[in-house]
Parts: structure tokens; C-alpha cells; sequence
């Protein structure tokens, strides 16, 4: 049985009820979810050949510092970073380190900032330098496919929806949709229920509610979809070594649909290719 409880009178921590935020939360989450955003706007400008994943790292940090936000991944579960930093055929939980980035790379940088106990948790894609076309075209089709899966979001409909509308779209494009790991609620804890998959059918999982507040982050191959974690116990990668590619975004349930709390500010959204309108 699902059961759905208010957030505000709720106890801290994940019991496997789904929490239902007020406007107050509402408001609290648009900062936390903004200040990550702008971080992902900044690296926009930093990614670039030669940089390291510890660069990227560092700055994520420092930047967190500077807004009086603490990066959650930091000394979670044993993970040491304020970032994943998820390199071409590494799905997600990369660990950053000293390589330098080099041209034609795709990188995905994930930052989840906690600003006055609200946890505000989005990643993108990087082109660095120039791409080759197959890995710009898994890149569209992921973000286009994080897009699907919010657009059916409203009160009313399972959470299924969502990875049915992810998977009808990635795989009708040639893409496989990872199936190891999940979106999740979020708001007041970092990873909350319900888990939200990135594949199956509309009929599964619990009914949306307005003040429900999730990420949305699916994970596209441009070859078979299975994955293996690496002895670091975190670094998970492509079994055939087809590249990967990850957006996320945290949205919180409107009345009518949702609101995407971590949109870019400055439209980068997708850096490094078009900017959408909207
Ligand atoms: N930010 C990731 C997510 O989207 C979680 C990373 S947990 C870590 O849920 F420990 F690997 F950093
Ligand atoms: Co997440
Ligand atoms: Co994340």
C-alpha cells in the first residue's frame, strides 16, 4: 500500500510514504534547485580539454561555499566528492580525479547542493571541445527524453508514465534506457521514495499528487543497456562500452503539471548544443 503524508508533520526520514510539500517547501526547494542550476550554468564555461574531473570537483565546492550550500554527495555513503563526474561510457557515479579531459569527450557533471536542509539535485551533459556526431545525437535524444517523461507529469497519472513515455521515445531512437538506477523523491532528504523509473508501463508505480516533488533522471545508452560497477564500488559503466548519457532535473507537482525547479537561468540547459525555447 502506498501511503502519502504531509512533509511538514513528517518524520525525517525516508519511511517509504510519499511526502506532499506545501508552497512554503515549494519556495525553499526554487532556491536550493536555482543555486544548483547556476552552478551548472558556470561549468559551461569551465569544461573544456585539458581541465580535470578535480577541477570540476573543486569548483563545485567552492562554489557551494560561496552560497552557503553544502554539496550533499559529500561524504555520503562513503562517497568523498561534491560531484559525479560520469565520462563516455560511465553511466553515472563517476569519481573525479586528476585525468585531464580531452576533446571529443562527453562528460555529465551531477551536483546535488543542500541549502538550509533543502536538497536541490540536477545534472547535464558537456560536450568537450568538438563531438562526434553519434555522441551529440545520444545527447539530444537523452535530454529530449528527460523532457518526455516530465510533460506527463500531473496529478492523477502513476509514476510509470513517466518511464513509459522515457522508453517508447529512446528506444524508438535506436537508445537503451538504463535500468540500475532511478530518479527518487527528494525535497527535505537527498533520496526519498518513491523511486521514479526510467522505463515500463503507465500502469505501474503510485498515483502522482500535487506537492509530490522528484527527479527525473534517465540514463540513455547508445548500446545495450546493461551496466557493471566498477571495484571503486561506485563508478558504474556500460557493459559493451557504448557511450551513456544523463540529464536530471527536480520538479515539484503542480495542480495541473509540474514546475522544473532546476532550469537553467541562462537557457544552458543543454550545453553546448541549441538552446530550446520555451
Ligand atoms: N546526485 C546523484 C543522484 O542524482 C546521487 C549521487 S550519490 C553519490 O541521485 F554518492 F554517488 F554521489
Ligand atoms: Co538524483
Ligand atoms: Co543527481
Amino acid at each position: 500500500m502506498v501511503n502519502y503524508i504531509e512533509a511538514a508533520t513528517a518524520p525525517s526520514k525516508n519511511t517509504g510514504a510519499i511526502r506532499l510539500y506545501g508552497p512554503d517547501a515549494f519556495g525553499s526547494m526554487r532556491k536550493a534547485c536555482q543555486l544548483t542550476a547556476r552552478c551548472l550554468d558556470e561549468l559551461a564555461g569551465i569544461v573544456r580539454p585539458g581541465i580535470t574531473t578535480n577541477a570540476i570537483d573543486r569548483f563545485v565546492f567552492e562554489f557551494g561555499m560561496d552560497h552557503g550550500a553544502y554539496p550533499a554527495t559529500l561524504n555520503y555513503r562513503g562517497y568523498t566528492k561534491s560531484t559525479c563526474t560520469s565520462i563516455n561510457h560511465v553511466v553515472c557515479h563517476g569519481i573525479p580525479d586528476d585525468k585531464p579531459l580531452k576533446e571529443g569527450d562527453i562528460v555529465n557533471v551531477d551536483v546535488t547542493y543542500s541549502l538550509d536542509g533543502w536538497y536541490g539535485d540536477s545534472s547535464r551533459m558537456y560536450p568537450v571541445g568538438e563531438i562526434k556526431r553519434a555522441a551529440e545525437r545520444l545527447l539530444e535524444v537523452t535530454y529530449e527524453s528527460l523532457l518526455r517523461g516530465i510533460a506527463v507529469v500531473k496529478p492523477g497519472v502513476r509514476t510509470g508514465a513517466i518511464g513509459q513515455a522515457i522508453q517508447t521515445y529512446a528506444e524508438a531512437e535506436r537508445c537503451s534506457v538504463v535500468r540500475d538506477f532511478c530518479g527518487h523523491g527528494v525535497g527535505s532528504i537527498f533520496h526519498d521514495s518513491p523511486n521514479i523509473l526510467h522505463y515500463g508501463s503507465a500502469s505501474d508505480g503510485p498515483e502522482i499528487r500535487e506537492g509530490m516533488i522528484f527527479t527525473i533522471e534517465p540514463m540513455i545508452n547508445l548500446g545495450r543497456q546493461h551496466v557493471k560497477v566498477l571495484a571503486d564500488g561506485w563508478t558504474a559503466v556500460t557493459r559493451d562500452r557504448s557511450l551513456s548519457a544523463q540529464y536530471e532535473h527536480t520538479v515539484g507537482v503542480t495542480a495541473n503539471g509540474c514546475e522544473i525547479f532546476t532550469l537553467s537561468p541562462a537557457g544552458l540547459d543543454r550545453p553546448g548544443l541549441p538552446s530550446l525555447s520555451r
